[in-house]
C-alpha cells in the first residue's frame, strides 16, 4: 500500500533509502538538518558520489520532497531514522544524533505511525531512546504507535551491494510492530525475535570484519618476519573451499563502520562489567598498522641517496577505500599527517574524492592524465587502487623514482 514516508538523515544510508522507497511507489519526504545538502538536492545535484544527479532529478520528478522544514514531516505513516552514530576521540559512542532525531519527531508522529531506526548502534538503544520516549508520551507501543529496528548493510563502493537487494534484518518492539515493519519492507526480510538481537547482529557483522582484518594484519607481520609474501600465503589459504574467508592486511581500516561499530559493543560491555579482549586487541592491531607501514616505507626510502625527511612525496589515493569518494576516518589521511609531522613534503592526489566530502585540512589535488608530474617526486606512495588508477598503474610505476604500493599484499 502506498505510504507517506519520512527519511531522516540524507547521507550514505538515507539517500539510497529514499530511492528504494520511491521505487516502491511510496510518497517520500527526505529530511536533513544540513541545509547545504537539502539545497543541493532541490537543485537536482547529488551530494553523494554513490548517487547520480540523474537519480536525484528522477526523485524530484516523482514528487519527492527534500526539506529541512520540520513542519513538512507532521503526521506521516512511516519515519525512518538514518542519522550518524559516531564515536568520540575516546571511542565512546555518540548517541546525540539519534536523540535529536527522536526529539524532532516526538510531537510529529500520528497514531498508527511506524518508526524504524536504521542507524547502527548498541543493543538497547531502540528501547532506551525510542520505546521509552514515546511510551512517556502516552503512546501504547504496538497498539497506536509501532517501533522497529532494521540495520542498514549497504557497502559503499561495492556495486554488488545495492541496498534494495541485501536481505534485511527486522525486529519490532512487539509482534504487531514486527508485522508492520515486515509488511513495509516486503521481500528480502529476515525477522528476529527482538530489537536487541537485530542491534547486536549488525554490530557482530562489522566486529567480525574488524577481528579478521586484524588477524590478516598480524599475518602480515608474521610473513614479513619470515620473509614470505603475505599475499601468496593468503592466496594459498583461500584455495580451501570451506571454513576460510580471505581478509587482507592494510594500513588501517577507514570509513565509518568497521573502525566505529565494534566500540559500541566494547563500550556497552565495559559498562556491564564484561571483558572483550579479542575485540580490544583487534582494535589495537588495526591502530598499530599505520606505524608498521610507515616503518616499511621508511625502509624503502633508505634505498635512496636522500634522507627520508628531505624527500618530496606524492600520495596517490586518499579516500578510505577503493572507488569511494569519502575520506571519513581515512587511514591515508592519517599517514599524510604522520609524514608531515616528520617534516616530509607531501602532495596528495585523488581523482575520485567527491567535492562534498572534503572536510580535511589536507589539500588534495587531481593528477594530470599523462602522470608526467610524478617524475618530480622522490617517492610515490600508491595508497588507494581506484579503478581509474589501476588501469594506468604501469605508467604510474614507470614515472616514479621510488614506488611503494600499499594496495598489493
Ligand atoms: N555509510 C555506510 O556505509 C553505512 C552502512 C551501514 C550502516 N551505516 C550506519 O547508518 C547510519 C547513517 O550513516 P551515514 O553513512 O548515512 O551517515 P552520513 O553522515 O552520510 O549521513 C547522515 C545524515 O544525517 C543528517 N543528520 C544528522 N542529525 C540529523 C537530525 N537530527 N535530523 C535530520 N538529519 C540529521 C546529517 O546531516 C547527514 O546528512 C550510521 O549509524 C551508520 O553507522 C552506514
Amino acid at each position: 500500500m502506498k505510504k507517506e514516508v519520512v527519511v531522516i538523515g540524507l547521507g550514505y544510508v538515507g539517500l539510497p533509502s529514499v530511492i528504494n522507497h520511491v521505487k516502491k511507489r511510496h510518497k517520500v519526504i527526505g529530511f536533513d538538518v544540513d541545509k547545504r545538502k537539502v539545497d543541493m538536492l532541490n537543485k537536482g545535484i547529488s551530494p553523494l558520489d554513490t548517487v547520480s544527479n540523474e537519480t536525484v532529478q528522477m526523485l524530484q520528478e516523482k514528487g519527492t520532497i527534500f526539506t529541512y522544514d520540520a513542519q513538512q514531516i507532521v503526521a506521516k505513516d512511516v519515519y525512518i531514522i538514518d542519522v550518524p552514530t559516531p564515536i568520540d576521540k575516546n571511542k565512546i559512542p555518540d548517541l546525540s544524533y539519534i536523540k535529536s532525531a527522536v526529539d524532532l519527531i516526538k510531537n510529529k508522529v500520528k497514531k498508527g505511525s511506524l518508526i524504524i531506526l536504521e542507524s547502527t548502534t548498541y543493543p538497547g538503544t531502540t528501547e532506551d531512546y525510542l520505546v521509552a520516549e514515546f511510551s512517556n508520551l502516552d503512546y501504547q507501543i504496538g497498539v497506536d504507535l509501532f517501533i522497529a529496528y532494521s540495520p542498514e548493510r549497504i557497502d559503499p563502493g561495492n556495486t554488488q551491494s545495492l541496498s534494495a537487494k541485501i536481505p534485511r534484518i527486522v525486529a519490532g518492539h512487539t509482534d504487531k510492530c514486527l508485522a508492520e515493519v515486515k509488511e513495509f519492507f516486503g521481500s528480502h526480510v529476515s525477522s528476529v525475535p527482538n530489537l536487541k538481537t537485530a542491534e547486536l547482529a549488525k554490530l557482530y557483522e562489522n566486529t567480525f570484519r574488524l577481528v579478521n582484518i586484524a588477524l590478516a594484519d598480524e599475518l602480515q607481520k608474521i610473513s614479513d618476519n619470515l620473509d614470505i609474501k603475505v599475499g601468496e600465503v593468503l592466496e594459498a589459504a583461500a584455495t580451501k573451499p570451506f571454513g576460510f574467508m580471505k581478509f587482507t592486511p592494510n594500513l588501517g581500516i577507514g570509513g565509518h563502520c568497521i573502525p566505529v561499530d565494534p566500540y559500541y559493543l566494547t563500550w556497552l560491555m565495559a559498562d556491564r562489567g564484561v571483558e572483550t579482549p579479542l575485540i580490544d586487541t583487534a582494535g589495537k592491531i588495526n591502530d598499530s598498522m599505520l606505524d608498521y607501514y610507515l616503518e616499511k616505507i621508511n625502509h624503502l626510502a633508505s634505498k635512496s641517496k636522500k634522507e627520508f625527511t628531505e624527500m618530496i612525496v606524492a600520495v596517490i589515493g586518499v579516500t578510505y577505500k577503493k572507488n569511494v569518494a569519502d575520506i571519513r576516518m581515512s587511514s591515508v589521511i592519517s599517514l599524510i599527517k604522520k609524514l608531515k609531522e616528520k617534516n616530509i613534503t607531501v602532495v596528495a592526489y585523488d581523482d575520485v574524492m567527491h567535492p562534498y566530502s572534503v572536510s580535511t585540512d589536507e589539500t588534495i589535488v587531481t593528477l594530470e592524465p599523462d602522470y608526467q608530474q610524478l617524475t618530480q617526486y622522490d617517492l610515490v606512495i600508491y595508497a588507494v587502487d581506484h579503478d581509474i588508477y589501476e588501469d594506468k598503474k604501469n605508467i604510474i610505476l614507470d614515472k616514479s623514482q621510488l614506488f611503494y604500493d600499499l594496495t598489493t599484499v
